[in-house]
């Protein structure tokens, strides 16, 4: 066996830090006069694995920014558990819920809404831990977010300035920085350099990077984009309709995508697609109207795949090592259809 206390700093420990189990949310919407109910995220179940960055793709309305403001209690689930540090964060009140607060902290996509225009720096990046009156004083209060900035790349000098004095990509290191103090045990970083210009966008790819291996942070990393997440994931979570369709190790999953949606999704971007024996296209340009009750699988509409069996929900099933999918068409999912 390898020495763990080495290789923990490598790769993640065995177990997970936060677990999401049949997590459902149900939004109402109006659409011309009639009230319909959309099923944001359908059931999903997923680990997040001490150490690791996990990454949620899917295109846009698959659900994935409701997942993050579920863990973080800005959005009540509807059903379902979210466990994390083995109690459920939906039940706790109080100080427990204050406690995992804390422990769990988000990076928003937009540092220009994400950050008051009228306070400074230090007032942001201090805001965490003024409300839970970490800071013994003023100066602890300077130290600690002089050494926070520190971490993200920035002087301590950019404490006294004010947002539009800095760049996009100084605003999303301030963002990260607000995130790191105090330390987190997870962070929820939602389509974090989505905002960004690309070459500032690889800038804050490897900070995250750094800091996780730094902090020992474990990271939940939303994004639409696929290259950004091969970029820095360890493992993958592919949405689709507020489902998950597939999840494993990001670099087999990506050479070796197995669900019928991932496969069009990662050939749809050739910088990603060196091996893959992936074929065939969407069969049409957008997922189905989220405003229509589907029956049985969400893909079907779209797959060059679909059989009359696709009409029952297939279920997220071992295929590969390390990998899970929900297709009938797919490993043992066929052999079980
Ligand atoms: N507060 C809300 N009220 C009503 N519907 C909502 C609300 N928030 C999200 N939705 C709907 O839930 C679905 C999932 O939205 P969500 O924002 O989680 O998707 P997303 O995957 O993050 O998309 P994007 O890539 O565009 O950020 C969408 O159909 C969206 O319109
Ligand atoms: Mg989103």
């Amino acid at each position: 066996m390898s020495d763990a206390s080495t290789s923990a700093v490598l790769r993640p420990v065995a177990g997970p830090i936060l677990e999401l189990r049949d997590l459902t949310k149900r939004f109402r919407a109006r659409r011309m006069g009639k009230t319909y109910t959309i099923t944001a995220v359908n059931r999903i179940s997923l680990d997040v694995v001490r150490g690791e960055v996990l990454g949620i793709v899917g295109e846009s309305g698959c659900g994935k920014t409701t997942v993050g403001r579920m863990i973080l209690g800005l959005e009540k689930a509807d059903e379902g558990e979210i466990r994390f540090g083995g109690t459920d964060l939906i039940e706790r009140r109080g100080a427990a819920l204050k406690a995992a607060r804390l422990k769990l902290r988000m990076v928003f996509q937009d540092p220009y809404a994400s950050l008051n225009p009228r306070r400074s720096v230090e007032d942001s990046v201090a805001e965490t831990g003024d409300i839970h009156r970490i800071f013994d004083n003023a100066k602890v209060r300077k130290e600690m977010v002089g050494e926070a900035l520190t971490q993200v790349g920035l002087n301590p000098s950019f404490a006294s300035r004010y947002p539009h004095e800095l760049s996009g990509g100084q605003r999303q290191r301030v963002g990260i920085a607000r995130a790191i103090l105090p330390t987190p045990d997870v962070i929820i970083a939602d389509e974090p350099v989505s905002a960004l210009d690309v070459s500032i966008q690889a800038q804050v790819l490897n900070l995250l990077a750094d800091l996780k291996s730094r902090l020992g942070l474990t990271m939940m990393f939303i994004s639409h984009d696929l290259g950004v997440v091969a970029k820095i994931s360890d493992r993958v979570a592919v949405l689709y309709m507020g489902h998950v369709v597939e999840i494993g190790d990001g670099p087999a999953l990506f050479a070796d995508p197995q669900h019928p949606y991932t496969q069009v999704l990662i050939a749809a971007v050739p910088r990603i697609d060196p091996a893959s024996r992936v074929t065939g296209t969407l069969e049409r340009g957008e997922p189905p109207s989220r405003f229509r009750a589907l029956e049985g699988c969400p893909f079907q509409d779209r797959c060059p795949k679909r059989t009359d069996i696709c009409s029952t929900m297939p279920e997220l099933l071992p295929t590969t090592p390390g990998r899970r999918v929900a297709c009938h068409h797919v490993g043992g999912a066929a052999v079980a259809g």
